[in-house]
């Protein structure tokens, strides 16, 4: 009898021990908690970084996974912002042959936060979301409106600027003379712009003639090879106030909101784009970035 306890005795010793042994890996990370406990038990705002700590590295871990741009970023250390730089206020030629404006200023604040040089790569409106998918760049800080279609592609930050669109027509002999009357009309358009997708998409037999740049369709307003041009409302600002021979039409059925885009599976990236947008919308950065640059491009105009 007490041979069999013995032997039941040691049967329980080795189960015993073999569970302790499966749960080898846990044990170890289980050794961390109570010593972390310990601390946790001795000093409280320990106990708070740790508890602060562990979903941070979750989520480190996480976009670990994601953060391709973000990394490729640091590593280069530099941040590569595409835009179009003929979009006055929010990015023109500045004296010295490099694109400036709202959108050059929150893509430097951008830089500044993750502590590395802004390089700026100016080409085509409709060439920017295939070179930000094609990894050609790492934002596109372009006045770019948010819309679904452009959300299959890219993810876009919060909303930094309201906007819609205006209709541009000369001041003598307009044949427009509200939203309406566009329709059947020769309309220029940027080409790949909401301006040109709404006339496009919205305008019954309108003749859309696409343009590198709006100025280039003011331009061809101006000669009278065009009836109205259709473009942003401070762009459009902009041409009126510097050719007095062209006046502004309030295109009211228009509601936009721009946004800085980026590749998608970035939220790391994103996660700091809004928390700079936040911070620059709240201090009133944007909106003395928006008046300087207003002022700024008229002179150079
Ligand atoms: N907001 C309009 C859009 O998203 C026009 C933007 C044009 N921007 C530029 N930098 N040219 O289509």
């Amino acid at each position: 009898m007490k041979r069999m306890l013995a032997l039941l005795a040691g049967l329980v010793l080795i189960l015993a021990m073999a569970a302790g042994c499966s749960s080898a890996p846990e044990a170890a990370s289980d050794s961390a908690e109570p010593s972390q406990a310990a601390d946790a038990a001795s000093e409280t705002p320990a106990a708070e970084d740790s508890a602060a700590e562990s979903p941070a590295s979750e989520e480190s871990a996480a976009s670990d996974a994601q953060g391709e741009v973000l990394k490729r970023i640091i590593g280069n250390g530099k941040l590569i912002v595409l835009t179009n730089a003929q979009f006055p206020p929010y990015e023109y030629m500045g004296s010295d042959g490099t694109p400036v404006g709202v959108d050059m200023d929150i893509a430097q604040a951008i830089a500044d936060q993750i502590g590395v040089e802004l390089e700026i790569t100016d080409m085509e409106f409709d060439s920017l979301i295939p070179a930000l998918v094609s990894g050609k760049g790492d934002i596109v800080a372009a006045g770019m409106t948010v819309d679904e279609e452009r959300k299959q592609a890219v993810d876009f930050s919060d909303t930094y600027a309201d906007a819609k669109q205006m209709i541009i027509v000369p001041v003598e002999g307009a044949t427009v003379a509200s939203e309406e009357d566009l329709a059947g009309k020769t309309i220029g358009v940027q080409l790949g712009t909401t301006g040109d997708l709404y006339v496009s998409d919205n305008v019954e037999g309108a003749d859309v003639k696409q343009y590198k740049s709006a100025l280039e369709a003011a331009l061809d307003l101006k000669n009278g090879r065009l009836d109205a041009v259709v473009i942003d409302l401070l762009p459009a600002e902009n041409i009126a106030a510097s050719n007095e021979d062209l006046v502004l039409i309030d295109m009211a059925s228009t509601d936009e909101q721009y946004a800085i885009a980026i590749e998608k599976n970035n939220e790391d990236l994103v996660e700091i784009i809004n928390g700079v947008i936040a911070q620059l919308t709240e201090d009133g950065t944007i909106a003395d970035s928006t008046a300087v640059h207003v002022e700024a491009s008229r002179v150079s105009a």
